[in-house]
């Protein structure tokens, strides 16, 4: 897939998205770069497996995350329905690390895994109706001890994040200035979050190009995901309020970082 500006209504069109994030990989790791530690995140996931051990990324993106892993030895497979992501990720390498372009609902594979990990919400991504599928899939994945690793968004993060215009600016190290136009709502019968937005672009070389990005994302809560964990034979080992194990705050925003382990403490 090429990734070409502002091709998202011709995807919508053809009813194939629920979210798009087609646009340059180069792009979302600049902005990805603005919001989040990946330091802290790989020193916390690493801690999570064994030397040399096998990991999973659901919803991998760009493949930031296991382009880290890799380089630590851990052997790597990432997930993402994003062909332009998955491209660039593929594009990037990065030692033992693999890619599967799909969504996470279709993703089958015999392989097992030491850690299964989903991160900056991208369990808000799935389709609600999906979830409880998906939790149990990710538990028969697991090796016997394996890990997994859920940062989702939850209902007052969404609540207290909400603002219906907004714009930001991110800008890499070579000139690139990316000017993000939001625009949210929230509806409240579904617990729905939409996100659509407009990347505007100035490459090194100083063109600009415009992309359309847009995403629907389930408002969850803490009991809802616990229960869903529960459901799928996880047990809950600790809960924080970020990659550098901050408590969970009581009352806040933030996103809500789940580990579990299989139930009885095995896998198939
Ligand atoms: C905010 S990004 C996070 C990507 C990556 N986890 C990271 O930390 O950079 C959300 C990602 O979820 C992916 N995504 C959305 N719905 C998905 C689905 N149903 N299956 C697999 N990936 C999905 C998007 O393509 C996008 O790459």
């Amino acid at each position: 897939m090429r990734c070409f500006p502002s091709r998202l209504f011709s995807i919508l069109r053809k009813g194939k998205a629920l979210s798009s994030f087609e646009f340059p990989g180069e792009y979302y790791e600049i902005m990805r770069g603005d919001f989040r530690d990946l330091a802290a995140e790989t020193e916390f996931l690493s801690s999570l497996a064994p030397a040399g051990g096998r990991v999973l990324d659901l919803g991998c993106g760009t493949g930031t995350n296991l382009r880290e892993l890799g380089a630590r030895g851990f052997s790597c497979l990432g997930a993402d329905q994003s062909a332009c992501f998955i491209e660039y990720a593929r594009g990037r390498g990065g030692e033992g690390v693999e890619y599967v372009h799909g969504r996470a609902e279709d993703f089958v594979t015999d392989d097992r895994f030491d850690l299964v990990y989903s991160l900056f919400m991208t369990l808000n991504y799935l389709p609600r109706a999906e979830l409880r599928g998906v939790l149990r899939k990710v538990r028969g994945l697991l090796r016997p001890g394996g890990h997994v690793v859920l940062e989702f968004g939850h209902l007052l993060n969404f609540v207290e994040g909400f603002q219906q215009h907004t714009v930001g600016h991110h800008r890499g190290d070579d000139g690139v200035l990316i000017t993000r136009l939001a625009r949210q709502a929230i509806n409240p019968h579904a617990a729905n979050w939409r996100n659509e937005e407009t990347l505007l672009v100035r490459d090194r070389e100083g063109r600009v190009s415009l992309y359309d990005n847009f995403f629907d994302q389930a408002v969850l809560t803490g009991p809802e995901v616990r229960d869903l964990l529960d459901d799928a034979g996880l047990r809950t080992v600790a809960e924080y309020g970020g990659f550098r194990k901050e408590p969970a705050p009581f009352h806040g925003r933030g996103p809500l970082v789940i580990v579990a382990t299989a139930k009885d403490g095995d896998s198939e």
